[in-house]
């Protein structure tokens, strides 16, 4: 049972995000600001996520849309003026060395972030700009080697400023809060524990309070799904307003084992705050609850950062009370094993 060798690994965040500010990204070879017309960020699972980071995190200040791209093409749109980069983890990762592939032959301006593999090779011989990472890491637990370079780079192009500022602002929190929520003496101070007791045998459906907030939602779903193994799902207010908060509406034997988690940020509209309140007056009594989590610190980097904390912590402790190794993922491992056969 390896719930401390993952603890072990998440705890590490901070000084992923250390690391990275020490990395030298002068050799990287991209187009200055005025001729990127897009950002494309190409990577799945836990290599993805630090796409969504970037663009939640930095996307409203940007004068370029930033596209996160999981699947083994790019959109049409894609040439010389972009900035892709192809994310992966292990390197090896199909779709996104067919991204690789693609954005090569249309003249892209790629960047390769990786531990090793195939996409080391491909980008060393194909003189792309490569950011190697520490290898030794499960993807998920990595987010801070995988987002960080993608926030140096854009500011390093000029399409944002203040990125050192904010790095820095979210290493503080999170160290802050690591040693909140590793204290389980006793276990039920700890926020985390609480949740994951609290979610125990339920569906955990994670709600977003405001759209910027979307990776904050996704990351906990991943979490949950990779680290608990367990089923989750996640959406936005105010989108789950005109649709999703309909089904809680049903059968009570289904809606009474969902327990609902709102990620809220005192920044977001108020019309936000209103929604949360008064969709949680009108269903808390067909579920099995609602818990809070709310954001910490200035910059929108650190908020989410400080959200996703949370969740990663919950999703070991979940996976503790279910007696669940959090650290394999041999269901992924074998489904990519078929692949190739
Ligand atoms: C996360 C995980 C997966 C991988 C995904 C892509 O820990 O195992 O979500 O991140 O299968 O693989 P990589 O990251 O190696 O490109």
């Amino acid at each position: 049972m390896s719930v401390k060798e993952m603890l072990d690994h998440i705890r590490t965040l901070p000084e992923q995000l250390e690391y990275c500010l020490q990395l030298d990204y002068n050799d990287a070879v991209v187009l200055p600001k005025k001729d990127i017309k897009n950002v494309v960020v190409a990577g799945m699972g836990g290599s993805a996520i630090g796409g969504d980071v970037m663009r939640c995190s930095l996307g409203q200040e940007m004068p370029v849309p930033v596209i996160n791209n999981r699947d083994y093409h790019l959109p049409s749109f894609v040439g010389k003026d972009s900035l892709v980069f192809t994310v992966s983890y292990s390197g090896n990762t199909e779709e996104t060395l067919s991204c690789f592939r693609e954005g090569l032959q249309r003249e892209a301006q790629m960047v390769a972030i990786t531990s090793g593999g195939q996409l080391e090779s491909l980008a060393r011989e194909s003189q792309v700009s490569l950011i190697k990472i520490p290898s030794g890491v499960p993807p998920r637990a990595a987010l801070g080697y995988l987002f960080t370079p993608l926030a140096l780079m854009v500011e390093q192009v000029g399409l944002v400023q203040g990125i050192r500022n904010q790095v820095e602002e979210t290493i503080g929190i999170l160290k802050e809060m690591r040693e909140e929520l590793l204290a389980l003496d006793p276990p039920e101070a700890n926020p985390a524990w609480k949740i994951a007791l609290d979610i125990q045998d339920c569906i955990p459906v994670i709600w977003a309070g405001g759209s910027i907030l979307e990776v904050a939602a996704m990351r906990w779903k991943g979490q949950i799904n990779e680290n608990a193994k367990a089923p989750a799902y996640f959406n936005c207010f105010p989108e789950l307003n005109h649709n999703e908060f309909t089904g809680l509406e049903g059968p009570a034997d289904i809606t009474r084992r969902v327990a609902v988690i709102v990620l809220q940020d005192e920044l977001q509209n108020p019309g936000i705050a209103r929604r949360i309140k008064t969709t949680n007056d009108m269903l808390k009594d067909r579920i099995k609850g609602f818990n809070f989590v709310s954001s910490r610190g200035n910059s929108i980097m650190a908020r989410l950062f400080s959200l996703m904390y949370a969740g990663d912590f919950t999703s070991v402790y979940l996976a503790q009370l279910y007696n669940i190794d959090p650290v394999p993922v041999d269901i992924i491992e074998e489904l990519k094993k078929r692949l190739k056969n």
